[in-house]
C-alpha cells in the first residue's frame, strides 16, 4: 500500500510458502515466551548487546511476541525509536500495556511499519516466517543497516525449542536469507547453546 507521498507500508499478509514450520507461534502460549528460564540460553542483555543500535537508531522487532526483547531495547535505549511488529494484535496489546506500564515513549506496536530501519531483530521467528517476509526484512534495512537474526538450532540436539523438522540448520538459515538478498555470516556466541546468531546485511 502507498500514501500520496509514496510511502510504502509492510502490512502482514498471509503467504507463508518457504516457512519451516507449519503454523505461526500461537499467542496463546504467551507464558512460554515470557518465561524466565530462557535467559539461561537466550540472555536478554546480550541480545540487546549484539544488536549493538546506533545513537538515535530505528529498530525494528520483527515478531516481536509479548515484547520481552523491544522492550528491553527500548529501555536500554531511551534515543532509539523501536517498532515492535507482530501479526498477531494479543500480542500488540500486550506490548503497550507493558511500554504504558513501563513508561516507555520510545516504543511503537503495530502490525504495519513504515520506512527503513539500522536494526532489524529477528529471535525465534526465523523457521515460521515465508520468504517473502525474509525479503520484506531485507527491504526495511536502511543503507548500512543489519538484522540480528537468531532462532534455534536445527543441527543439534536440544532439550527445549520446536523440533529439528521446524528449525534450520546453520546452512540452512544462512541459504534462505541469501536466497532473499540478504548477505548473512555467523556470529558464534557461546552464551546461546541452542540458537545460531547470524548478522545480515543488503
Ligand atoms: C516464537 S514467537 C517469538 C516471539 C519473540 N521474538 C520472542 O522471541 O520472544 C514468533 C512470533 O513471530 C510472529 N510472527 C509469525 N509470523 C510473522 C510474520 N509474518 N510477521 C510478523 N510476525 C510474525 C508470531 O506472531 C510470534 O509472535
Amino acid at each position: 500500500m502507498s500514501d500520496a507521498h509514496g510511502h510504502h507500508d509492510h502490512h502482514h499478509h498471509h503467504d507463508r510458502t518457504g516457512a519451516k514450520q507449519p503454523e505461526i507461534f500461537s499467542h496463546e502460549r504467551a507464558a512460554m515466551l515470557d518465561d524466565p528460564a530462557r535467559e539461561a540460553y537466550a540472555p536478554t542483555e546480550r541480545i540487546v548487546e549484539l544488536l549493538d543500535v546506533p545513537p538515535g537508531g530505528r529498530v525494528l522487532d520483527f515478531g516481536a511476541g509479548t515484547g520481552r526483547y523491544a522492550l528491553a531495547i527500548a529501555k536500554a535505549h531511551p534515543d532509539a525509536r523501536v517498532v515492535a511488529y507482530d501479526v498477531q494484535p494479543e500480542f500488540l496489546t500486550m506490548i503497550r500495556d507493558r511500554a504504558h506500564a513501563a513508561g516507555l515513549a520510545n516504543i511503537e506496536a503495530a502490525d504495519a511499519y513504515q520506512g527503513t530501519f539500522e536494526r532489524v531483530l529477528a529471535i525465534n521467528v526465523l523457521h515460521e516466517i515465508g520468504d517473502a517476509d525474509i525479503a520484506a526484512i531485507r527491504n526495511a534495512l536502511a543503507p548500512g543497516g543489519t538484522a540480528l537474526v537468531i532462532d534455534w538450532d536445527g543441527g543439534i540436539e536440544r532439550p527445549v525449542g520446536p523440533p529439528n523438522d521446524h528449525a534450520h540448520s546453520i546452512p540452512e538459515a544462512l541459504d534462505r536469507l541469501q536466497a532473499a538478498g540478504l548477505r548473512a555470516e555467523e556470529r558464534h556466541d557461546d552464551r546461546f547453546p541452542y540458537h545460531f546468531v547470524l548478522i545480515a546485511g543488503r
